[in-house]
């Protein structure tokens, strides 16, 4: 059997991210998370946020991870992990009532990120919200030297990697039904952008 996977960073972000989305999906049933990673944060919020099912999911490396946290608690309401490679995964129509991801944009491709956009504005139901989690750049600057350090080692390990102008995504959204309503500034000069699926 796998043992759980531990970053200490995801845990100590989970705790401020849990506040805003105890708002930002007060409303919601059901989420899907892309990028689940270790399984913590599904694990946590699932555990906190109980009106809603949290559907995890990822590339199929992260899976026997995600499934020891899965099993471990045992929860009715944290979902086996989908395998959900953004670039050719397809989701039915108008399924989620949220979505959420951490850390995602500036690991994955630019194009990558697009699709991201494109299948959460298929997936979530009209009004739903998509919560994104990570550094963003605004207005072609970075919020601090040290994110403009982290996106030079992203650069350098991968160039398709790298930090997000915020405008960008903001425009992958209106091209795919959203629009953002909030920006949360989070500790160690991270952001919660939310992004809401506007009535057709
Ligand atoms: C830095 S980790 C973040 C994990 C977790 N969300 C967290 O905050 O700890 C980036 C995650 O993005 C996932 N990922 C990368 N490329 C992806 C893709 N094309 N489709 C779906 N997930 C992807 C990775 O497998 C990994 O779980």
């Amino acid at each position: 059997m796998t043992d759980k996977p531990f970053s200490e960073y995801a845990d100590r972000n989970a705790a401020p991210i849990l506040e805003v989305l105890r708002d930002e999906f007060s409303a919601a049933s059901s989420v899907i998370e892309i990028g689940s990673g270790t399984g913590q944060h599904a694990a946590r919020f699932a555990a906190a946020l109980t009106h809603l099912q949290w559907q995890t999911s990822d590339l199929p490396e992260n899976h026997d991870g995600i499934n020891a946290w899965v099993r471990s608690l045992g929860l009715d309401n944290l979902l086996p992990p989908l395998t959900l490679d953004v670039r050719i995964a397809s989701l039915p129509g108008e399924s989620y009532d949220a979505a959420f991801s951490a850390n995602t944009a500036h690991i994955m491709s630019i194009g990558s990120v697009e699709k991201m956009f494109s299948l959460l504005g298929c997936t979530l139901k009209e009004g739903g919200v998509f919560c994104l989690y990570g550094p963003f750049r605004q207005a072609g600057e970075f919020n601090t030297q040290s994110n403009a350090g982290f996106h030079e080692s992203l650069r350098s390990r991968d160039p398709a990697m790298g930090i997000r102008d915020l405008e960008s995504l903001d425009q992958f959204g209106v091209a795919n039904g959203m629009v953002r309503l909030r920006l949360y500034a989070m500790p160690a000069n991270n952001h919660i952008a939310v992004w809401k699926k506007a009535s057709a």
